[in-house]
């Protein structure tokens, strides 16, 4: 893993925290993901529209809608738009964006925990001791992971999602909301958790699973 920085109750307490944010994505995730970072101390600089340029310049929720090349030199940015967080982070990454951490104030990481560059964390979330969570993870509102767990980088973990100790998740798989991974389990690359799943046994690799206990299917 690249970049990393210590948990703790409170955001990382650097002094990225004054500077402006962009943020990812133009949609109702984005506007929420606004509040969260300007809870966690930054100001929201504007959100950053990747497919519709009828949408820069204009407003939503309040914040300016601006092109991925329009980005200042340096600029701090953390993607806040759903589907793939590799992909939205490739599309800004080759302008010089520097990655932010967003950890909303009324989040727990652990002092043990280390979190990679890019993470968000949200709400209510907890990440438990010694976890080691990646490069531009999302950990969404109320979501739970372990101690001793590790995250690759890009996962998504959606509202409520509740990883046990000790489980590893590869690298851009997605833990739909609500859906349970139970201690010393591990999903590999690509996967997708259904909502309301519970794995009680490894995962593969690009493997999409649904159900209590959760089985595998074919979309
Ligand atoms: C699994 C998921 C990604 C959809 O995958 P998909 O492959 O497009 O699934 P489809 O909608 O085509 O449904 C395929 C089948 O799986 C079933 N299915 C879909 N989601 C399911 C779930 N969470 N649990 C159980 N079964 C599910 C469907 O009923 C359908 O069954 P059928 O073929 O018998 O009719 C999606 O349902 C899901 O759980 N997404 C996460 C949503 C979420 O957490 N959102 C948070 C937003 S903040």
């Amino acid at each position: 893993m690249g970049d990393v920085s210590s948990g703790g109750d409170l955001p990382e307490s650097d002094d990225a925290h004054a500077a402006a944010l962009y943020l990812i994505g133009s949609g109702s995730f984005a506007v929420e993901v606004a509040d969260w970072a300007r809870d966690a101390g930054w100001e929201v600089a504007g959100l950053v529209e990747l497919r519709d340029a009828s949408r820069v310049g204009t407003r939503i929720g309040g914040h300016l809608v601006v092109a991925a090349d329009a980005l200042p030199a340096g600029a701090m940015a953390v993607v806040a738009a759903g589907g793939s967080r590799r992909e939205h982070w490739s599309a800004v990454a080759g302008g010089g964006c520097g990655a932010a951490t967003v950890v909303h104030p009324r989040a727990h990481a652990s002092p043990s925990a280390r979190l990679g560059a890019g993470c968000v964390v949200a709400p209510g979330a907890v990440i438990g001791a010694a976890t080691v969570v990646g490069e531009h993870v999302l950990v969404s509102r109320g979501a739970l992971v372990g101690h001793h767990s590790e995250l690759g980088a890009f996962v998504s973990l959606l509202p409520g999602a509740n990883v046990a100790g000790h489980v590893v998740l590869g690298e851009d798989t997605t833990v739909g909301m609500s859906a349970t991974i139970v201690d010393h389990t591990t999903v590999g690359a690509g996967a997708t958790i259904a909502a309301g799943s519970v794995v009680l046994r490894d995962v593969g690799d690009r493997t999409r699973v649904q159900g209590v206990p959760a089985r595998e299917y074919a979309p």
